[in-house]
Order: structure tokens, then sequence, then C-alpha cells
């Protein structure tokens, strides 16, 4: 077990590994994953050397966004199970030595969660002023111009209390008003109801959107939009209805309720520029422990511009802020589809040595690639409210444990389709091969695992060229160099320094002797120990 870095904490050297839990494994065969499933493969993720597991929703929920619409905060949706599974999925993760992070979904919830249902009976309902309600414009248009990340208006005209409400995803998930002060207090009773039993701490749902402006101004238009290119969301720069100044306060409150109970997590979603993102650590006191840091995720897969990247994160963090890289999630294309299979070995490298606490997207570690999606399989919402091509389903495709029926997550029918691949891309397979992907994950966190350099030490970016991003990483005299080709061809990068290669992405190269310079092939990427 993972003794971790002294005078650190476990979010500053452990890794975070991303479970989609419809997608993971499916104990009870009604093809979707579950949370005895999960607990089921607990070993498996030990094997792998992770520290932290998030959780995506497993509350009751109507599925309209498959779990980010919730309708009862403090149950267990019985398609994933019951609150004894959750338990003892806690109760056998801890005993692992491995850490519980829910998902927490404040921004809304369902439109079929009782709260709502209160707040659409009548203007006059006590719980009215739980959702945001507003008057429409003269002619009976929308009260302003926001639009729904996923398509269309974000105001709903409901014909019984004749008003909108808003919505910033599907109009099955109403936001709740955060400036309601007794939505803040309802809402910090379901973290404590949750730290009570034992979770380890909340990854938060759209974080920067909590609070609108509190005149609803309209959305300047976006200059940068390319109409049929991007979603049409951005059509408006989200000025006025994303990441107002008050939402931190909410977010210092939230931080104050985990640090009554200790050793716990804050991580905040954050679609924000850097210099937006960094302000999510607190500026009047603590905020989140993890703001995360899409930006691995979020640019294209090109050295010069990543390693750019690397260095104005590193530059913009504030004193004692503490970073974090996230590779995939299951909203975004897969990074073995976005920079292609054989940058997958680099790609983990990268994630694996920088600085900060890493994110892992299950089936990433074996190189899973998105599924192509055939129309009639089509589960997101987005698919149908965007259109065609902008669904999410492609990342979110069962886990591919073995070669044997339905790749060993489920004896029924799954959700959604698997990987045609499954055959060669599994984790049976790939455990037995020392040259796979699933093995080079190993070797990587086992040696950032042993080595307070590569979990916590600095981070000194050396100059390269062309494909070729480096960097060294130091803690107390014990150094490492990284070398990485994005790139298919072969590179060189001049060093000082002696050592010797402890792990490549191809495995016949660990051991052999590094001196004054590094030679890579194309798609190869090294960690070197230095003398
Ligand atoms: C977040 C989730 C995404 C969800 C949305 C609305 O971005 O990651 O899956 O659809 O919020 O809750």
């Amino acid at each position: 077990m993972t003794e971790g870095a002294p005078g650190y904490e476990w979010w500053q050297w452990g890794i975070v590994y991303e479970v989609y839990p419809r997608s993971f494994m499916d104990s009870n065969g009604d093809g979707v994953g579950d949370l005895p499933g999960i607990t089921k493969k607990l070993d498996y993720l030990q094997w792998l050397g992770v520290n932290a597991i998030w959780i995506s929703p497993i509350y009751p929920s109507p599925m309209a966004d498959f779990g980010y619409d919730v309708s009862d905060y403090t149950s267990i949706h019985p398609l994933f199970g019951t609150m004894g599974d959750l338990d003892r999925l806690v109760a056998e993760a801890h005993r692992r030595g491995m850490r519980v992070v829910l998902d927490y979904v404040p921004n809304h919830t369902s439109d079929r969660h009782p709260w709502f249902e209160e707040s659409c009976s009548s203007r006059e309902n006590a719980k009215r002023d739980w959702y945001i309600w507003r008057f429409p414009r003269p002619g009976g248009a929308p009260p302003n111009n926001w639009l729904s990340h996923f398509g269309g208006s974000a105001w709903e005209w409901d014909e019984r209390t004749g008003q909108y409400y808003y919505h910033a995803f599907l109009k099955e998930q109403p936001d709740l008003n955060w400036r309601n002060p007794r939505v803040q207090a309802a809402m910090m009773d379901v973290l404590r109801f949750w730290l009570e039993r034992g979770v380890d701490g909340f990854r938060v749902d759209v974080i920067w959107e909590l609070v609108k402006d509190h005149r609803f101004r309209d959305n300047p238009t976006n200059p940068g939009y390319e109409a049929g290119r991007t979603r049409p969301y951005l059509q408006l720069l989200p000025m006025n209805s994303t990441d107002q100044p008050e939402v931190h306060e909410i977010v210092r409150a939230m931080r104050g309720v985990l640090d009554e109970y200790g050793e716990r997590v804050l991580i905040g979603e954050l679609y924000l520029p850097i210099d937006r993102v960094v302000k999510y650590y607190g500026e009047k006191g603590p905020e989140c422990h993890l703001p995360y840091n899409f930006l691995l995720i979020t640019l294209p897969w090109e050295a010069r511009r990543i390693a750019a990247a690397i260095g104005k994160y590193e530059g913009a963090l504030p004193e004692g802020g503490w970073p974090n890289w996230v590779m995939g999630n299951h909203d975004r294309p897969r990074i073995a589809t976005r920079a292609g299979p054989r940058q997958a070995g680099v790609a983990a490298m990268l994630l694996l040595t920088l600085r900060g606490t890493p994110t892992v997207y299950y089936g990433d570690e074996m190189g899973m690639e998105d599924v192509p999606m055939p129309p009639e399989m089509a589960q997101d919402p987005v698919e149908k409210t965007i259109g065609p091509g902008f669904g999410r389903d492609p990342a979110r495709t069962p886990m591919q444990w073995d070669g044997g029926p339905n790749a060993g997550f489920t004896t029924g029918k799954p959700w959604l389709p698997l990987s045609r691949d499954y055959a060669r891309v599994n984790v049976a397979a790939q455990s037995e091969d020392p040259r796979s992907l699933l093995n080079l994950y190993r070797r990587l966190i086992a040696l950032r695992q042993s080595e307070p350099a590569l979990m916590v030490g600095s981070y000194t970016a050396l100059p390269a060229e062309g494909d070729v991003i480096a960097y060294l990483r130091e803690h107390e005299g014990r150094r490492f160099l990284v070398v990485l080709n994005l790139g298919p061809e072969a590179a060189m990068l001049n060093t000082a320094e002696n050592g010797r290669v402890a792990v490549c992405t191809d495995v016949a190269r660990e051991g052999e002797a590094v001196a004054g310079e590094v030679a890579l092939r194309g798609n190869e990427g090294m960690v070197v120990r230095l003398e």
C-alpha cells in the first residue's frame, strides 16, 4: 500500500480515477454498471495503483442526463444498488487504502425533484424562490438571451404559472437559486449527509455556474464563434450567466463544511480560462483543493501549445495552490482518439509525471477509444438537442475487462455498444502483456508512488523544439528527466545530464544508460532517473 509523501495530503500525492458507474461493471445482468460491480473491481484498481475513485452520480434520477439530473440527493438509484452497497464500497475501498469521492450536482436538480414540483405548483409556493423564475419580456419573449449548453434558449415557459424558469442544461434540469439562503442550507446538509457516511470528498458539477448576474443582463455575442463547427452555446460569451464574483462565497462555505471533517477533498469542475480557474483556490479563504484544470482535455495535441500551457498554468497558480491535471472524462472524446492510439503511452507519461494530482478516466489505461455510435443506439440527450455528432456516448462505453462475451462487463445486454476491438484491448489480455499500455500505466504509477520527486517534487521546463516536451522533477536531491515525443518522427534532446531510463513507452529500453543526449523514436517517451 502506498505511503504517500510525508507532509502532503492524500489528494496531493494520490492519483484519482474516474468511474462512470453505468459503464464500469454490471453485477446483476441488467446491462448497466452498479455499485457492487465497482466493489468487485477494487482489487483491479488497487493493482493498477490509483488512490481514489470519483464516481459520477449514483442518486435517484429520471436519467434525462444520465444521473446529472438528481431527484433525491441523499439516496441511491436502485439501478446502482442500495445505501448498503455504497457503505460496503466505501468500507472495502478504505480497507485497501483507497478514497471514495462522490459527484455533487448543486447547480440544478431534476424537474422531478420534489423541490421543483413544489416550486412549479404556484407563484406563491414557499419553494418558488428555490429556482430561477422570471416574467417574460413584453411580447412574451424569454427574459434574456441566455443559451442552454445543450442547445436553444436556457428559459422554459411554464404555462401554468405564467413565468419562465432557467435551465443551463436540459429543460429537465432546472437551475437552483443559490442566492436563496434556504437553498444554500439545504445543499450544505447534502454534503454533511455523505460526509457522515464516510465519503472522502466531492467533485462539484459545473461549480462556476452556481450564481448568475442578479440583474439578468444579456450575454454579449462571441466574435470568435464559428457556426456549425462548435456548439451553438458558444454564440454568446457567458459573462453574465456564469462565473459571478458571488459564487466564491458559496464555494468557501462548501469548503467550510468539508473542513469540519478533515482529510476530505473538494474538486471543482471548471471549464474556464486558466486565470479564472485558479481563482477557485480561493482568494478570501480556502475554496477548492483541486479546481480542475482541463488544459490537457481542451488543447489540441501539439507539443508547443501544450508545453506553453503547462508553463502558463504553473505561473498562474497562487501561493499554496496545488496543481492538477485531467486527461479525459465522461464529457469529452477519449485521449486515444484525440491524440491517436500511438500517442496513448506518451499521454499517460505526461499525465503521470507532471507536477500535480492526475485524474485518469476509466478505460484510458488500456487505450480505449471512442466507439462510433450508430444513431439508433445513441443515448446521450445532447445527440438530439444539439445534433448528431455532439453526443458523449462514444467516450462512455462499457469497460473492457476480458475477451469474453460483452468484454466481461455484463451478462445482459450492455446499455451502450462495446468497442469492436475489445478482444485485444482489455484488462485481462493487457495485464499479461509486458508491452501493453496497461502495464505502462502500472509502471508509471508504481514509479510515481515510490518517488517523492514525481509525487510532489518541483517542476522545471527544459528547452525543447518541434514535437518534444522535456522537463525535470526534483525533490530532496532525487531528480528525474521526462522527455516526450508527441510526433511520429524520431527526435533528439541534448542534455548535460547522465542517468538511466526508469520507465519508457517501449519497455525494452528501460534500464538503458543516458549520457548527454536522449534519442527518441516517434511516439516515444521516457522518464530518466538522473545521477
Ligand atoms: C457537467 C457534467 C456533464 C453534465 C453537465 C450537467 O458538465 O460533467 O456530464 O451533463 O454537467 O450536469
